[in-house]
Order: structure tokens, then C-alpha cells, then sequence
């Protein structure tokens, strides 16, 4: 089955994991490409609500899937070594990695938007960003991989990314990023000017 490009790359950085927790798996596409590409083992595929969960259930059949309704982590009482939490607001993801486990596993984070928002809650609440990718999917999507730990960041980096700034595949987006906010200065109060000309400059200079 065609699948978007973001739920591709997602699904390929699962290689190497055995237990995959998805969270929000809506139509568990993410895992059904893992699954088909023999990048994992076993998975939990989680979601809020029970239509999606059903819709995941008949893509996934034949898989070995557990499935669960569950806010967030919240009463998830499974092991898994790694957690996907994607297509979501940022602030929706900072809330669900409040009940994150303290073990070892690790993160796939894969905000829609505000992507400064998620790096700033993983520094104030001790995850490291050990990889960032971005992809283009019609629009560019930033997918952290997160671990427990602790990590220091400059300023920039909280928009740029610190290990995105290495890569050049960033640059399209950062162009991006910076002609979008060129669009919306002259329309913003003076406040929000002030954060978009320093967001500006940062994109502009990477
Ligand atoms: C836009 S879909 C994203 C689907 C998939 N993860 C992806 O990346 O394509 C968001 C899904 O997250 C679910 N969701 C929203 N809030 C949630 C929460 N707190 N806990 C679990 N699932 C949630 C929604 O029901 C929906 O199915």
C-alpha cells in the first residue's frame, strides 16, 4: 500500500528496535510499513480513541500487535524499547512525554508544528536528543530521536536543531522556515515581531 513519505521514514527509523510502542497509531500505517520491511518484532499500537484503533487493527492483521485504548502513556503497562509519537502537536507531544517511563528506552517525536516548543520541554525535563532528521512530504517534517539524559543547548539550537544544524539536508528547510516568517512579520504585533526577527535571523544565518 502507497504511503506518505513521512510515514516511510518514520516507519525505517524503527530498525533495530524489537517492541515498538506506537502512540496515537490512528491507521497503524507506521507500524504496517516496519512490520512489512521486517524492521521490528512486536508492537503496542495505542490510541485514544477506538475508531482509529479499529481502522489500525484491520491494517495491521496478521501482525504480532497488541492493542490498547490509552491517553497517552497512561496506563500502558507494556515493555517496549521504543516509543513513536507522531503527527501531533507539539504541545500535545510535551504533555503525553509527561508520563513518559524513567528507563532506557527511547523516543521518535514528530511534531506538526512548533518544533522549538518540543526542544525546549526535552531540556527542562532531562531528555537528550541523541538524532534529528527532517523530511519533505509536501511540507518539511522534524522528527527528534529522544532518550533520557541531559543536554545543553544553545540558543539557535533550540529552532535549528543541534545535530540538524550539522546536516545539510536541513538547509531547504531552514530557507523555508525563514520565508515563512518573512510572510507573516509585517501582519504581528510589535511583541511577536521582536521573537520572529530573532527567529529570522537564526534561520537566515544557518
Ligand atoms: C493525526 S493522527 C497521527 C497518526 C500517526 N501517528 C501518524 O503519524 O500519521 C493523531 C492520532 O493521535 C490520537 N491521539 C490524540 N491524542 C492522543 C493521546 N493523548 N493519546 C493517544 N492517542 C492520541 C488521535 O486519536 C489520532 O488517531
Amino acid at each position: 500500500m502507497a504511503r506518505s513519505k513521512r510515514i516511510e521514514y518514520l516507519a525505517n527509523l524503527t530498525k533495530g528496535f524489537d517492541r515498538v510502542l506506537d502512540i496515537g497509531t490512528d491507521h497503524g500505517f507506521v507500524l504496517a510499513h516496519a512490520f512489512e520491511h521486517n524492521l521490528i518484532k512486536s508492537a503496542i499500537a495505542s490510541d485514544l480513541r477506538e475508531k482509529p484503533l479499529n481502522q489500525a487493527k484491520t491494517n495491521l492483521k496478521g501482525y504480532p500487535v497488541e492493542y490498547i485504548i490509552a491517553n497517552g502513556f497512561k496506563g500502558i503497562q507494556r515493555d517496549f524499547d521504543l516509543a513513536i509519537i507522531a503527527g501531533m502537536g507539539a504541545y500535545l507531544i510535551t504533555e503525553i512525554m509527561n508520563d513518559a517511563p524513567q528507563g532506557n528506552q527511547t523516543y521518535l517525536l514528530q511534531a506538526n508544528d512548533k518544533i522549538e516548543i518540543l526542544r525546549e520541554y526535552l531540556i527542562n525535563h532531562e531528555f537528550k536528543i541523541v538524532d534529528e532528521y527532517v523530511v519533505l512530504d509536501k511540507f518539511f517534517y522534524v522528527i527528534l530521536k529522544v532518550v533520557r539524559g541531559k543536554m545543553n543547548l544553545l540558543d539557535e539550537d533550540i529552532y535549528l536543531g543541534p545535530i540538524l544544524k550539522n546536516k545539510s539536508e536541513a538547509l531547504p528547510y531552514y530557507a523555508k522556515k525563514a520565508k515563512q516568517i518573512e510572510k507573516i512579520l509585517p501582519h504581528a504585533d510589535e511583541k511577536r515581531q521582536e521573537i520572529l526577527k530573532k527567529m529570522l535571523k537564526i534561520y537566515k544565518n544557518s
